[in-house]
């Protein structure tokens, strides 16, 4: 397995990260035993960077990676947790806790569910508009000295909020959407990252399985699925955005890859400070996402590319409008 550097202070990963939410949550009903397995097939295929949040599956998702570690030696993996979204019972968003006493309440009980004495990256899952970033990050700071977290992360933070966090503490990467169809940190958040030394974990490299080459516009979403109410996925931005898709698998058929490889081949070379999370939620899907990993896509492979999926071709905002609004990224790219 290739490796990479997130950032200039941050641990060295495979080039490929396993992002787990899909397993436990957000993605309709999750098959447990298929997740597990895929977890364990990843770590033995090289993979080392695990992303997860303590709110996917409340504490479900820490409970699996857990399992998938046991009995393997700790520093094998490169578990990245993202804390601070509060939820009910029934999992409805009831908004962000980011003050420094929730900081270290949610890090006590995330080490008590995956059964080890640190985390590798923490990270606020966004900066709650309550507390100053300068508050959480000095609080992760301090689990950083007591060692129980091993680095800072962030995640969909825009430029000042990358500053202002960079500032307390070295941040080892920003954890946000980018994909073909989401090329909105190119024109500053990258810059940003790029010149304060912060790495990019992208996740949504698949567009949540849109640009995957596995939907259709049959495919029958699961109550819970967050794609059911996905701007990207409704009415006439799904068949404008599966038009792109079949584009681009003309272009992945020509190269002799499959649409998911091209997604996941076009992210991994955009640079060596970023490395793309899949979200693979079974053995057959990681099979082919690992397959890009070796995929060398050259100048002319790249200009296909883009003109199949151009950039701002994507029908619809990643994100339904009320959570658009919580974005920090996308706040500050709009104010300029
Ligand atoms: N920081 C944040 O705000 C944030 C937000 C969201 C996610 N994340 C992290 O990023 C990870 C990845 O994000 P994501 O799952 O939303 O996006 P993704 O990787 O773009 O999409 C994953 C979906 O793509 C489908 N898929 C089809 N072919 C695949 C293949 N070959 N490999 C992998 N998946 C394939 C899977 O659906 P089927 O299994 O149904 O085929 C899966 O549900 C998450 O697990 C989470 O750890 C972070």
């Amino acid at each position: 397995m290739q490796t990479r550097t997130l950032g200039t202070t941050g641990p060295t990963v495979s080039a490929l990260g396993l992002g787990c939410m899909g397993m436990s949550d957000l993605y309709g009903p999750a098959d447990e035993a298929e997740g597990l397995a895929t977890l364990r097939a990843a770590l033995d295929a090289g993979v080392t960077l695990l992303d997860t949040g303590d709110f996917y599956g409340m504490g479900a998702n820490e409970l699996l990676i857990r399992a998938a570690l046991k009995g393997r030696p700790r520093d094998n993996a490169v578990v990245s947790v993202k804390f601070g979204a509060l939820r009910d019972y029934s999992g409805n968003w009831l908004g962000l806790d980011g003050r420094p006493a929730a900081v270290k309440t949610f890090l006590a009980y995330t080490l008590r569910r995956l059964g080890t004495d640190y985390v590798d990256i923490y990270r606020l899952t966004r900066p709650d508009p309550a507390v100053p970033i300068e508050e959480t990050v000095g609080a992760i700071a301090d689990e950083v000295r007591a060692g129980r977290v091993r680095h800072v992360g962030l995640s969909e933070s825009g430029p000042e909020t990358i500053r202002r966090a960079s500032s307390v503490h070295p941040v080892s990467d920003l954890q946000i959407e980018y994909s073909l169809l989401s090329r909105g940190i190119e024109a500053k958040i990258l810059p940003t990252c790029r010149a304060l030394g912060v790495g990019i974990t992208a996740y949504g490299v698949l567009s949540r399985g849109l640009l995957s080459g596995h939907w259709s516009k049959d495919r029958a979403l699961a109550p819970g699925d967050f794609r059911g109410h996905a701007p990207r996925f409704s009415g006439p931005n799904l068949e404008r955005n599966l038009a792109l898709v079949e584009a681009l698998r003309g272009v992945a058929e020509g190269l002799g890859i499959t649409v998911a490889q091209a997604a996941i081949a076009w992210v991994l070379s955009r640079g060596d400070d970023i490395v793309p999370l899949v979200g693979a939620r079974t053995r057959e899907r990681l099979a082919e996402a690992l397959g890009a990993v070796d995929v060398r896509l050259g100048r002319d492979d790249l200009l296909r590319i883009e003109a199949a999926v151009p950039p701002g071709a994507a029908a619809g905002e990643r994100y339904p409008a009320p959570q658009m609004g919580m974005l920090d990224s996308e706040r500050e790219a709009a104010a300029g």
